[in-house]
């Protein structure tokens, strides 16, 4: 892109201060910012800037709705489910899609946040526990489970190499695919774009909704139709104690024929930070706890049990041709005020003392409206939830490594193996996926 084109560009679009201080610039930051000039997606903005206009609210947040029924399949059902994903997984029709572009602040991390160390005693990142869990399925059912990450530009670089410096966890690196997400504009209440520096745009990542769009553009869509996948297993970077890809949840998925199947799990408090699956006007949707006020989360039925009990650990199915086919469509967005250091008129930066910029992003979940079946499967968190989010206090490393230990030594204690409490267990998912993979290990004590 040239100047010339920059300028027009941005004339058109109302924003002619991204290049007030063009030429204060040297040649390569004036080629930087040309260069990011080129990835804005003015579409995109028009929307942000009507959204501004109409103060804010996001679509998905209106309207009256139920919380959705939620499926707890057992006894036969069960088991046809699990027999359903284990054929699948064998016939090499399941992939595994990680969004991990987010930046860990709530956590005070600076690297990738699955580079943070869990392992109870190796001190092994979250990749680990991810990755080992795939090369279990693939060990177990005999394939190659392809497993696509999505970064974004704050730490694309610093993920690929922390896979290599771990030769990839033992996966075959032809089956790992590094996806970059989108990044988006901050805009002032105004809907003007924000510089950070007088050369440069402040740019966030699109959110994980940016997914759909990424997946496409980057060829993994088409990576996924070449091996012939049909079913998708989306998790996100922070929870080691997820199931990847459990039979059981692609069976109940696949047999039901749905384009969209979530995880819910019972909340562990009214104000616990899960977005929480709804019916509106007939279709299913999530409203995210951002957006839930305080009497819709406090709200009790006539048992006193919480009248949105349920909440999503993002943990989700999607079939292929669904995944394929959103990618196709614009996403909703949201908006978050936050305080963004801009430059001003005399091109200082300055850190503002109150919120003074909006950020703005796409949630995945947005896609659930135009799911023609979608299912709600329930699951107990003891056994597959506690992500790593805050320093301390709930949802933090010390309660994930608690709720990950509390479950191994439940496997051992099946294997015939009681270990004193204080004893620290790692278990690595490559070994034994389940308490009966261990078991079958024949481990003693000696
Ligand atoms: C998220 C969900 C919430 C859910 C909860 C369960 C959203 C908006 N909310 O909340 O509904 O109940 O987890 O733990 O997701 N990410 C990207 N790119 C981005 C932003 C985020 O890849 O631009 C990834 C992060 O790396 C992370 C995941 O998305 O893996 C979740 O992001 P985070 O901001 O931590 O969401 P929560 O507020 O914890």
């Amino acid at each position: 892109m040239t100047y010339e084109e920059a300028k027009q560009a941005l004339e058109a679009n109302g924003q002619p201060q991204v290049l007030q201080f063009w030429e204060k610039l040297d040649a390569a930051a004036q080629a930087a910012l040309l260069a990011q000039i080129e990835t804005l997606d003015f579409a995109a903005i028009a929307r942000m800037q009507e959204m501004l206009k109409q103060s804010g609210t996001p679509a998905a947040a209106a309207g009256a709705f139920e919380p959705a029924a939620v499926e707890i399949p057992e006894g036969d059902a069960l088991a046809a489910c699990v027999e359903q994903g284990e054929a699948l997984l064998r016939a090499g029709k399941v992939a595994v899609l990680l969004v991990a572009g987010g930046q860990g602040s709530r956590l005070g991390y600076e690297g990738p946040k699955g580079a943070y160390p869990i392992g109870p005693i190796t001190d092994a990142p979250l990749f680990w526990f991810h990755a080992r869990k795939i090369l279990g399925l693939d060990r177990t059912y005999n394939t190659h489970v392809p497993f696509y990450i999505m970064t974004s530009e704050t730490n694309d670089a610093a993920t690929r190499a922390h896979f290599e410096e771990h030769d990839y966890f033992g996966l075959p690196r032809e089956d790992v695919f590094f996806f970059v997400q989108g990044m988006w504009p901050a805009l002032t209440p105004e809907g003007k774009i924000i510089l950070d520096k007088p050369g440069h745009i402040f740019m966030s990542p699109d959110g994980h909704g940016g997914t759909l769009a990424a997946l496409d553009r980057s060829g993994a869509l088409a990576d996924m139709a070449k091996r012939g996948i049909e079913q998708v297993f989306f998790f996100q970077v922070d929870n080691p104690m997820v199931e990847i890809a459990d039979p059981a949840f692609v069976g109940l998925h696949a047999a039901k024929g749905a384009d969209m199947t979530l995880k819910v799990c019972l909340k562990r408090d009214a104000h616990e930070g899960m977005g929480v699956v709804v019916v509106r006007d007939g279709h299913f949707a999530m409203v995210e706890y951002s957006e839930l006020s305080d009497e819709q989360m406090e709200r009790t039925n006539p048992d006193g049990s919480l009248w949105l009990a349920y909440g999503s650990p993002a943990i989700h199915m999607f079939s292929y041709a669904f995944l394929k086919a959103e990618a196709e469509r614009n996403m909703p967005l949201h908006l978050a005020h936050k305080k963004i250091a801009m430059v001003n008129a005399a091109g200082e930066v300055v850190k503002p003392e109150k919120p003074n910029g909006y950020k703005f992003e796409k949630f995945i979940f947005d896609v659930i409206p135009n799911a023609k079946q979608v299912f709600t499967l329930a699951f107990d968190r003891t056994q597959e939830f506690s992500p790593v989010k805050n320093a301390e206090g709930n949802d933090s490393p010390a309660t994930a490594k608690r709720d990950i230990q509390t479950k191994w030594r439940a496997w051992l204690a099946e294997a015939g193996i009681t270990l004193p409490e204080a004893t620290p267990v790692e278990i690595d998912p490559a070994y034994a996926l389940n308490a009966a993979q261990l078991k079958a290990k024949g481990l003693r004590i000696s």
